[in-house]
């Protein structure tokens, strides 16, 4: 009887073999006790994606249900979705992504020369932590002063979300709220070529026409949600794709031969190992799947992971092969909430790699040390030491 629990830390610790025979065996699933449905095939996680008429988010998109109503765009239905997201993708053109570069290659060599001893370190601690908050922080214009503020606090959060301690996860987020409000307050008064004197400007236009700014309080929600949404799904995706590059040496030697493969290398660490493992809706109505009736006002776990690792659609889906064509993954998600920082998570990424293996071209993984993040939706490491393979003792390997 095939069985999946988020919660379950021996599945948590290798999902893939129970999604397997989700797919196969119960490709509608029930958790009776957790009271949640899961889809796992690619084409059925893909045509819910993209019908969020009957897979609402409005009820939160984790199992707990906690994120419902929260003013972020993850959380809504069109058309409140549409009116702000139209305004947030302005954030992300193709320029401002692009400009980013510098600020990035330097930012994750600067991480990588402090953080490397002895050709060991840790890259989660070290490095895959810090780079993409770093990096949103230098996307909205937060001046340099008050980034660690935002790591400490984001850090907070994230140990409180851990520990499922509600309350201090608002009391942190209201602290990050405050260093965004006063940025606020500033640009209204000295309005500058950033992001936040952007959306300041920039009106929601509801389908009437009907036009408005977003106050202090909705701008701060936008960073947060930026800053939620894009640090550690890129942390997690880093450390992921560490640990790939350490089981597949012979890739890895690849890419370090020739960097130019990394965008395609890229595709295949998001399909292989994705931080965002499930996407949760609620239905609207009753669904009839497989022979199976999810019933109305249930909540359903759309498995991204368990999607790209369907034979049906990869070949070998176990294996991870850089040279893999992945054009089809959806570990960005699919259909009106696709995430609109995929742009910006690739550049980091390639950007990551190049400059780590660039510094560590040749590394194992340590034997010790190596630590498991628990959530139930963002799958990764909280502690990954690497260190140089010449460190070994002779003989070693
Ligand atoms: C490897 C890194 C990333 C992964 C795997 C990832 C994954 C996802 C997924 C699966 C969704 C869809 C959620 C849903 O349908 O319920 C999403 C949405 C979103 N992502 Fe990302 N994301 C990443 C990085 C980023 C970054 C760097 C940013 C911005 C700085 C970002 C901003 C967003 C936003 C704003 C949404 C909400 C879009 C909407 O609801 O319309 N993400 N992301």
């Amino acid at each position: 009887m095939p069985h999946w629990d988020p919660y379950d830390k021996s599945i948590v610790a290798n999902p893939y073999p129970a999604y397997r025979e989700l797919r196969d065996e119960a490709p509608v699933y029930r958790n009776e006790q957790l009271d949640v449905w899961a889809l796992t095939r690619y084409e059925d996680v893909l045509a819910a994606h993209l019908d969020p008429v009957t897979y609402s988010s409005a009820m939160g998109v984790t199992i707990e249900g906690t994120d419902a109503g929260a003013p972020y765009l993850i959380s809504k239905d069109p058309p409140f979705h549409s009116w702000h997201r139209k305004i947030v993708s302005r954030v992300f053109t193709p320029r401002r992504i692009g400009d980013l570069e510098p600020f990035i290659r330097a930012r994750a060599g600067a991480l990588l020369d402090a953080g490397l001893v002895d050709g060991r370190i840790d890259v989660v601690e070290d490095f895959s932590i810090r780079l993409p908050l770093d990096v949103i922080s230098e996307l909205v214009g937060i001046p340099e002063e008050h980034r660690e503020v935002i790591h400490l606090e984001s850090d907070l959060v994230a140990d409180a979300m851990g520990r499922m301690d509600l309350e201090a996860v608002g009391v942190h987020i209201e602290a990050m709220r405050a260093v965004l409000r006063a940025q606020v307050v500033e640009r209204r008064r000295n309005p500058g070529d950033d992001v936040i004197s952007l959306l300041i400007q920039s009106p929601v236009v509801e389908d009437d026409g009907t036009e408005t700014f977003l106050d202090d309080d909705e701008l701060s929600f936008r960073f947060i949600e930026l800053a939620f949404a894009g640090h550690e799904t890129v942390a997690k995706l880093i450390a992921n794709a560490v640990v790939a590059l350490a089981w597949y040496p012979d890739q890895r030697r690849q890419l370090v031969a020739d960097p130019s493969l990394l965008p395609g290398a890229v595709e295949e660490m998001l399909r292989w190992d994705p931080p965002s493992h499930y996407q949760g809706r609620w239905t609207t109505r009753p669904v009839e799947l497989h022979g199976v009736t999810i019933p109305q006002d249930s909540r359903v776990v759309l498995i991204t992971a368990a999607a790209t690792h369907d034979e049906r659609v990869f070949a070998d889906p176990e294996l991870f092969d850089i040279h893999r064509r992945v054009d089809r993954h959806v570990s960005f998600g699919f259909g009106i909430h696709l995430c609109l920082g995929a742009a910006l998570a690739r550049l980091e990424m390639r950007i990551a790699f190049e400059e780590l293996l660039g510094r560590l071209p040749d590394f194992e993984l340590a034997e010790e040390g190596i630590e498991r993040a628990y959530s139930s939706n963002v799958r990764g490491l909280s502690h990954l030491p690497i260190h140089a393979a010449s460190d070994l003792p002779v003989g070693a390997y």
